[in-house]
């Protein structure tokens, strides 16, 4: 497997007396030694569960009930063995390497992931001793090491500190120090700059790709921004309703994208010559509650493409290669003899 991480037909649903929850679906994707990949969507759509999967930090109403998470896991110099995520028991010593060794996640909001009641050295130097045989003068002079890495001024000082004793930009970098400690070879970030300003935001991704470079390390970051999407990733998957709906190189994504979703997406940027008082672009509808089944392409009853008793039945399009590297899940792009220029003299979906 080339590949450090490949996930195949993932679902992930959550049980409730209600009904289920399908908040990942079947989802598709790969990230490439040293590379980012980026997972955009709209809120809901699945891309937090699917880190969550990956991890196996799931809450207990979910669970996984098909696909493949395979993970090239490193086990010595040069030597690597692939790892079902999906199948492996969440509490072994395998796992337990892996979750915060091997692959580290850093979150949106780091005041709800740090604890308030340890100070940042304490929890540093925890995940260190959970993954390195080292003593406790070691642990506490590799993390001084890393919060000095992150950019935290007076280190030394600072490993005492408490989350609250932080700015939010501060607390940011001393989360990634706890992540990046034991140098995994995949770092997911959830939404890693969305409390922050944009001054904040542009530095700590800054500090993000220095370390994916410095470590050699591959990075799947999760954001609902394009522009973030922009300056980090080499290849992107849309995702829609707990699945992928296109994935591509991050050039083809803004230049060539294929599905109707991808491109109401970008529609939906604001540019910077948007005259003022222009109302912004957005997609039409909402995202259906989730609950709900929506027979045929999960898209179609927002897409202004969509066919009649071709869109909005049977199964969901399958995620289909249309060029090297890039697929789409959309008949209109997949299937023989229909085109978009085509579909004029057809009925359209509402
Ligand atoms: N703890 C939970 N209990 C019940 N349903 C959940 C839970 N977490 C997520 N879901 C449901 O799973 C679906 C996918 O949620 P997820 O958090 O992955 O979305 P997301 O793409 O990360 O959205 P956002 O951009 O808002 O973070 C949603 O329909 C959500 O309601
Ligand atoms: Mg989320």
């Amino acid at each position: 497997m080339e590949n450090v991480l490949e996930v195949k037909g993932l679902k992930t649903y959550f049980k409730f007396d209600e009904g289920i929850v399908r908040a990942v679906d079947g989802v598709d994707f790969h990230i490439k030694p040293q590379q980012t990949l980026g997972i955009v969507g709209e809120s809901g759509c699945g891309k937090s569960v699917t880190a969550q999967s990956i991890m196996r930090l799931l809450p207990r109403t979910a669970g996984i009930t098909d696909g493949e998470i395979l993970f090239q896991n490193p086990i010595g110099p040069g030597q690597s063995e692939i790892v079902d995520l999906a199948k492996i028991d969440e509490e072994s010593r395998t796992m337990l390497d892996i979750r915060g060794g091997k692959i580290a996640m850093i979150f949106q909001e780091p005041m709800t992931a740090l604890s308030p009641v340890h100070s940042i050295g304490a929890q540093l130097s925890e995940a260190i001793l959970l993954h390195q045989a080292l003593s406790k003068r070691e642990a506490r002079n590799l993390g001084i090491e890393m919060l000095s890495k992150v950019g935290i001024p007076r280190a030394e000082e600072r490993f005492d500190d408490f989350s609250y004793q932080l700015s939010g930009g501060l607390r940011q970098r001393a989360m990634i120090a706890i992540a990046l400690c034991n140098r995994p070879v995949l770092l997911i970030a959830d939404e890693p700059t969305t409390a922050l300003d944009v001054t904040i935001q542009a530095q700590i991704l800054r500090l993000i790709k220095e370390l994916q470079a410095e470590y050699a390390m591959s990075v799947m970051i999760i954001t609902h921004d394009l522009g973030v999407i922009a300056k980090m990733a080499n290849e992107v998957a849309v995702m829609y309703r707990g699945r992928v709906v296109e994935f591509a190189d991050v050039d083809t994504i803004f230049h060539n994208p294929k599905h109707p979703y991808t491109r109401a997406l970008l529609r939906s940027i604001p540019k910077v010559d948007t005259p003022r008082g222009e109302r912004l672009l957005s997609i039409r509808g909402t995202v259906p509650e989730p609950f709900a089944q929506v027979p045929g392409c999960p898209f179609h009853p927002r897409c202004d493409l969509a066919i009649d008793g071709l869109c909005n039945v049977g199964d969901p399009p399958a995620l289909e290669e249309i060029q090297l590297n890039h697929k789409v899940a959309c008949v209109l792009e997949t299937q023989d003899g229909i085109t978009k220029e085509g579909i004029a003299d057809v009925n359209a979906v509402h």
